[in-house]
């Protein structure tokens, strides 16, 4: 009996088989139909291989594909807000056969895993648009990138072979269980986890001070998988959250690691998947703030927040901290927020990320009440690189 946070379904699904297995694997690999997976593909497949993505323990089915897009459940009603499917082309999808196996390779050839093929269905695209990601305008990175893919989806189990050839931060990669015994080692029961695939700013740090406040530690964990085009790169963020960490934050209450998951941009959605995926790394809590995994302007500022209100605390486990949107505040002399500071706007340092990333470029640092000077500096280096 341990009093760390139970994974999402109760049980830490990882779908890695140990080495002693994967010779045994490996040897019927060559008489195996292929398919190559793209870049997200492999995310999802290596997500699903740690157990972040637990319970699932492969490429969802059509019954529990058509409950999440619809109802934000797998089939069997525990939530679940973003579809993980394995899209194909049809001749692809004809030259496998359903009830056997299928090699997952990457495009070099390496495999990566075994699919047992249970189903072949065709998904109402504009349907998994509309309801995921509440648009159907292929305007949306999220919504882009669902057309781009196979027009079938494959369901089925993985068994995972091995990992992806290109693992970044391998310094700052921990899996769920590993995330779960260092949490353990430190003592830590209360631990707050922080979602980004923006540098830290000084309304980010504030939001995961005010967590730290009340909880033991604090997971930084930045999502390192794909990105849409011009968000700033995972290894120049790394940099970022790095020379922060070491000035300014207490070493033995932070830990920072990397998500390799993509993004999806599904705004409210995506909040929920967020929270369920820390849960699994071993968070008790969840900081959702203001356009949580938004885009453009497709959701409400607070829209993810309000989404929890559409499960009970007990079924999603993790208990979200909300924070309204934050700001250095010239009359207040410090950090705040619109729930806490009484000013009118005028008085607020809150720069829209067009304008940051114009002054960035220009070589100028923002104001030190929106950026840490550190911060600037490597944003400002990273911009001039060609
Ligand atoms: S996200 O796509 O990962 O959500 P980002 O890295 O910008 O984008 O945000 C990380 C977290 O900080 C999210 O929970 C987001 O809602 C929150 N956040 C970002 N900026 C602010 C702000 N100014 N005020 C409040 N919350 C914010």
């Amino acid at each position: 009996m341990t009093d760390t946070i139970a994974p999402h379904g109760g049980a830490l699904v990882q779908r890695l088989v140990p080495a002693e297995e994967r010779d045994r694997w490996m040897s019927r690999l060559p008489s195996l139909p292929r398919i190559v997976l793209t870049r997200r593909e492999i995310s999802d497949l290596e997500m699903i291989a740690v157990g972040a993505f637990s319970p699932l323990d492969g490429f969802l089915g059509e019954a529990d594909y058509d409950s999440v897009v619809s109802r934000m459940r797998l089939a069997g009603g525990l939530p679940w807000t973003i579809p993980v499917t394995l899209a194909v082309s049809r001749e692809e999808a004809e030259s496998c056969a359903l009830g056997r196996d299928v090699a997952l390779v990457e495009e070099s050839g390496k495999p990566l895993a075994v699919l047992r093929l249970a189903e072949k269905y065709r998904p109402d695209k504009r349907r998994e648009a509309a309801e995921v990601y509440r648009t159907t305008e292929e305007a949306h990175p999220g919504v882009a990138a669902v057309y781009a893919q196979g027009e079938v989806y494959l369901g089925g189990r993985v068994t995972v072979l091995d990992r992806p050839s290109e693992v970044e931060f391998a310094d700052h990669r921990l899996d769920p269980a590993q995330a779960r015994a260092l949490f353990a080692a430190k003592g830590w029961k209360r631990i707050a986890a922080f979602q980004t695939r923006n540098p830290i700013h000084r309304a980010h740090e504030y939001l995961q001070k005010c967590a730290l406040e009340s909880c033991d530690g604090l997971l930084i964990h930045p999502l390192v998988g794909e990105t849409k085009g011009d968000d700033i790169p995972a290894s120049v963020r790394m940099e970022c959250y790095k020379a922060l960490i070491k000035d300014y934050y207490p070493a033995d209450r932070v830990v920072l690691s990397v998500l390799p998951a993509n993004m999806r941009y599904a705004g409210p959605r995506e909040a929920i998947f967020h929270a369920i995926l820390r849960k699994n790394y071993g968070c008790t809590h969840f900081i959702v703030g203001r356009d949580h995994a938004g885009v453009g302007s497709y959701y409400g500022t607070y829209d993810a927040h309000r989404i929890f209100d559409h499960f009970s605390a007990e079924e999603i486990g993790i208990t979200p901290l909300f924070y309204e949107h934050t700001f250095w505040c010239q009359r207040c002399e410090g950090m705040a927020s619109t729930k806490t500071c009484p000013h009118p706007p005028e008085h607020h340092i809150a720069l829209s990320g067009t304008g940051v990333r114009a002054m960035l470029s220009r070589g100028e640092r923002p104001p030190m009440e929106f950026s840490r000077p550190e911060v600037a500096d490597i944003l400002i280096r990273a911009m001039r690189q060609p």
